[in-house]
C-alpha cells in the first residue's frame, strides 16, 4: 500500500533538492481540494477550497518548512529560528523535533493563537514572546540569523517558497488545468509569491494550459499593500495576518500585476462572517485568518467583480482548532440534561 509521500518526493524533480539531500517530512501536502456548495451557489462559479489545514501541523506552513528545514540540515545547521503570527513557529518547532534541531521561536506578545502557543510549546521550542509586533519579530530574527550560528526558516528564505509552491502543482494536477481565479489571504505575502510561481511553472511547462488571476485580501487593519504604506500598529482579529510591513510585498504586487488580479481588504466583521459560513453551511472549520480568502470572494461576488461560470479556489490556510475562541464566543451555551432520553429528546427538539 502506498501513502502520499510529502511534497519533495512527490515534486522532488521541481524542488531544489539532490539525491543525497536528507529529506526532512511529516508527510505534509497532499491536501483535499473540495467542492464549496455554497459559495458555488452564491457565486454563479464552481468555487473549490483547498483545506491546508489538513496538513500535520494543521496549515500551509507544512510545505514550506519540509523544504527549510531539510536544507538547514543539509548545511549542517544545529539549530533554526523563525519570526511567527503562530502557525510558522508550530511548524518550524515540529520540523526541527524531525531534525535533532534546535527551534527558536520569536512571536509578537500576547497576540498568537492559544493553539499555535501549545503547539511550539508541546515540540520543545525555544519561545521567546517579544514586546512588538510581527514585523518587530522578523526584523530581531534577521538580525539574530546574520550574527549568529542560526538559520532563519521564515519565508524571506527562498526554498519555502519553494515548498509552498507545490500547493499550486496539486491544484492543477487535480483539476486538469489551473483555475481562472485564485483567491488567497495575504499576511507576510510569502503564500501568493509562491503559488504565482507555482501556476507559472506549470503554465511554462505546458501542464497547465493557462494562468489563473491571483487575488489576495489583507484585514482591514493590517492592509499595508492595499494602502500602499506601511501600517505602524497592525490589528485584526486575524492574528495569523495581523502584518504591517510584509516581506514579500514586491512579490505580492508581481503576482497580481502579472495576473491580472487584485489586492484588496476585508473587514472583521466579514471574516467573522465567511469563518461562521464556512463552517456551519461548509462543514469545513478553519481559522480567522483563512477565512478571509472567501470573505474576499464573497465582497468581490457582491461588487458584481466575478463573471458567473468560472472555476476559483480559495486556499484556506489554517485549521480551525488552532484559535477555537471565536467558535466558542457568542455561540449559545449547550445546556445540561439528566441522564434521561425523555428530557434530552425534548430539549434536542426530537419529541
Ligand atoms: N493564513 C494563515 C493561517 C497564516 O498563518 C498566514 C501567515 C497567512 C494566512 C498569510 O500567509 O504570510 O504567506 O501571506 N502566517 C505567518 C506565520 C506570518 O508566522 O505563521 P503569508
Amino acid at each position: 500500500t502506498h501513502q502520499w509521500r510529502g511534497i519533495i518526493e512527490e515534486y522532488r524533480d521541481r524542488l531544489p533538492v539532490s539525491d543525497s539531500t536528507p529529506v526532512v517530512t511529516l508527510r505534509e501536502g497532499g491536501t483535499p481540494l473540495v467542492p464549496a456548495q455554497v459559495l458555488s451557489e452564491r457565486t454563479g462559479c464552481e468555487v473549490h477550497l483547498k483545506v491546508e489545514g489538513a496538513n500535520p501541523t494543521g496549515s500551509f506552513k507544512d510545505r514550506g518548512m519540509t523544504m527549510a528545514i531539510t536544507r538547514a540540515k543539509e548545511e549542517g545547521a544545529k539549530a533554526v529560528i523563525c519570526a511567527s503570527t503562530g502557525n510558522t513557529s508550530a511548524s518550524a518547532a515540529a520540523y526541527a523535533v524531525r531534525a535533532g534541531m534546535v527551534c527558536a521561536v520569536l512571536v509578537p506578545q500576547g497576540k498568537i493563537a492559544l493553539g499555535k502557543m501549545g503547539q511550539a510549546l508541546v515540540h520543545g521550542a525555544k519561545i521567546l514572546q517579544v514586546d512588538g509586533n510581527f514585523d518587530d519579530c522578523l526584523t530581531l530574527a534577521r538580525n539574530l540569523s546574520d550574527n549568529y550560528p542560526v538559520a532563519l526558516v521564515n519565508s524571506v528564505n527562498p526554498v519555502r517558497i519553494e515548498g509552498q509552491k507545490t500547493a499550486a502543482f496539486e491544484i492543477v494536477d487535480m483539476l486538469g488545468d489551473a483555475p481562472d481565479i485564485h483567491v488567497l489571504p495575504v499576511g507576510n505575502a510569502g503564500n501568493i509569491t509562491a503559488y504565482w510561481k507555482g501556476y507559472q511553472e506549470y503554465a511554462a511547462d505546458g501542464i497547465a494550459r493557462h494562468k489563473p488571476r491571483m487575488w489576495g485580501f489583507q484585514a482591514s487593519g493590517s492592509a499595508p499593500i492595499v494602502r500602499g504604506e506601511v501600517v505602524k500598529d497592525p490589528s485584526t482579529i486575524a492574528t495569523a495576518i495581523r502584518i504591517g510591513n510584509p516581506a514579500s510585498w514586491k512579490f505580492a504586487l508581481a503576482a497580481k500585476d502579472e495576473s491580472g488580479g487584485f489586492i484588496d481588504e476585508v473587514t472583521d466583521r466579514e471574516i467573522l462572517r465567511a469563518y461562521r459560513l464556512l463552517a456551519a453551511q461548509e462543514g469545513v472549520f478553519v481559522e480567522p485568518a483563512s477565512a478571509a480568502s472567501v470573505a474576499g470572494l464573497l465582497k468581490a461576488a457582491e461588487q458584481g467583480k466575478v463573471d458567473p461560470g468560472q472555476t476559483i479556489v480559495c486556499t484556506v490556510t489554517g485549521n480551525g482548532l488552532k484559535d477555537p475562541d471565536w467558535a466558542v464566543a457568542g455561540a449559545p451555551q449547550p445546556v445540561t440534561v439528566p441522564v434521561d432520553a425523555a428530557t434530552a429528546a425534548e430539549r434536542l427538539g426530537l419529541a
